[in-house]
């Protein structure tokens, strides 16, 4: 039943028509059915008219516009009169749940606040759902949101809403993308030199990722050490991000300090203006050694030349000293760890030195060589020496004193040659 329609005292009579957005509603059988009611009044001899609708109503009849008109005759025309338009509230049931999540990014990450939405198209709609978690069988009674806050990993799964008649359901699967970063080990760490040290750095995500390492913001391979040295120390990250997540990284930090004792190594040459003579030390070690040098029998401190660093953890510095006899250069060099302590004969000044590397605590290798070089060079100095000898006989007019200064500057100008080869090696 729309409505009844009642058109009053009017002379002559007219006839009620019904209209549906303008239109004339025309009677249909089972759908449309329109009945009219006349009467006149016998008093006043003026009209009544009436008439109601019956209309069977469809979803499309939302917000449509009913209206009737009464419609007569004056004298040589036709006259209408119209009521107010009137909307009706159209029922349906429901047909259809639908489900969707909101979530304030596209992707879903650990930590997000999300509410699942139900809507059923029914008018009007339903207000009450349930709303069944992934792997529960008991739905929970809600209103038409479903909120969730702080969601874990353990919430992915296919989330699902239905009527209260558990008829007609609805389901989304939902994702929780993480990232877990697991370095092994981590935070500080101390080793000794030589020492070996795995470290690990594994991922865990919702989705395949991989790592990046990182020492001191360069880009590395993953480190591993079986031997450890200064030049590994260090800060060491491990990196990963889940592309499709917007923000979603994690890094992991390893701070390496690779300790050890002190190692001093001394050398001494006699200077080009063959007046003084120059110790030189390289040590290493970590925390940095202190190294300090004195001269036997006297206990000052012998000044040095500021420390050139070498590599990582190895440094170097010179003793320039001119001394008048024969004598004996202490070096001790001392961190937390240890204490090593070297000693070097250096001759006096009068005396050009024939030995170079007196330490050999480095590694075979180096020994070899060194030992390599002495004897080269002691048989390069045999043939200038036997040469000179002969250039002597020859001219037997020379002086004995004069090749025998001129033998020792070729000699020692020969040590120095292959000191810097040695170095350089
Ligand atoms: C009312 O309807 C009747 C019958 O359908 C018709 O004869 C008459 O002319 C109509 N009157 C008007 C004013 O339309
Ligand atoms: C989630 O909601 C809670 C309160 O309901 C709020 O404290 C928290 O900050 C929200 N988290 C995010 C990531 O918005
Ligand atoms: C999911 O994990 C949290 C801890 O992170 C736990 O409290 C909760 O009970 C777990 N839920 C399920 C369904 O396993
Ligand atoms: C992840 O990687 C593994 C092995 O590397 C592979 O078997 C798997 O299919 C990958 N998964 C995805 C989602 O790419
Ligand atoms: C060492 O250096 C200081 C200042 O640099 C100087 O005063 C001192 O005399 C020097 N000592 C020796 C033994 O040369
Ligand atoms: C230094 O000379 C002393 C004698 O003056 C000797 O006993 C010592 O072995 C020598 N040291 C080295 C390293 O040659
Ligand atoms: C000093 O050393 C040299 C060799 O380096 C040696 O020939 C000389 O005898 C030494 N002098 C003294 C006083 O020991």
């Amino acid at each position: 039943m729309v409505g009844d329609c009642v058109a009053k005292d009017s002379y002559p009579d007219g006839n009620i028509t019904w209209y549906r957005n303008g239109q004339v509603l025309l009677p249909v059988d089972g759908v449309v059915n329109v009945e009219w009611w006349k009467e006149k009044n016998s008093t006043s001899g003026l009209h009544n008219m009436r008439s109601t609708l019956e209309y069977m109503s469809t979803k499309e009849d939302i917000n449509a516009q009913f209206s009737c008109a009464v419609i007569y005759y004056i004298p040589n025309a036709l006259a209408t009169m119209e009521s107010d338009p009137a909307v009706f509230d159209i029922y349906y049931p429901t047909e259809k749940v639908t489900i969707h999540v909101q979530s304030p990014k596209k992707t879903i990450k650990e930590g997000d606040n999300i509410t699942l939405k139900c809507i059923g198209n029914g008018n009007p709609p339903p207000e009450e759902f349930l709303f069944f978690l992934p792997g529960q069988e008991e739905g929970i009674r809600s209103s038409s949101a479903y909120h969730i806050t702080d969601i874990k990993r353990n919430a992915t799964g296919d989330y699902k809403c239905s009527l209260l008649n558990k008829i007609m359901i609805a389901s989304t699967m939902v994702t929780v993308h993480y990232l877990d970063l697991s370095l092994t080990p981590s935070g500080e760490i101390i080793k000794q030199v030589g020492d070996s040290l795995s470290v690990s750095c594994i991922p865990s995500a919702s989705k395949n990722v991989s790592v990046t390492w990182m020492k001191n913001q360069k880009i590395l391979a993953q480190p591993s050490f079986s031997n450890l040295q200064y030049r590994d120390s260090g800060i060491y990250e491990c990196e990963t991000s889940l592309m499709e997540v917007d923000g979603l990284r994690r890094k992991k930090t390893l701070r390496l300090t690779v300790e050890g004792k002190p190692r001093i190594k001394l050398s001494k040459k006699t200077n080009a203006d063959g007046k003084s003579k120059t110790i030189l030390y390289e040590v290493d070690g970590f925390p940095k050694p202190e190294v300090q040098c004195v001269r036997l029998g006297n206990d000052l401190y012998l000044n040095k030349t500021e420390e050139t660093t070498l590599s990582n953890g190895k440094y170097s510095a010179k003793i320039i000293i001119s001394p008048e006899e024969n004598v004996t250069i202490i070096c001790s060099a001392e961190n937390k760890l240890g204490r090593e302590v070297h000693s070097l004969n250096v001759s006096a000044i009068s005396f050009p030195e024939s030995d170079d590397r007196i330490d050999s605590s480095g590694d075979n290798n180096d020994h070899a060589k060194l030992i390599v070089g002495i004897v080269v060079g002691l048989l390069l100095a045999a043939l200038v020496a036997g040469l000179a000898y002969w250039i002597y006989i020859k001219k037997s007019g020379s002086t004995s004193k004069h090749v025998g200064k001129e033998l020792g500057n070729t000699e020692e100008n020969k040590k120095l040659e292959e000191n810097n080869h040695k170095s350089e090696a």
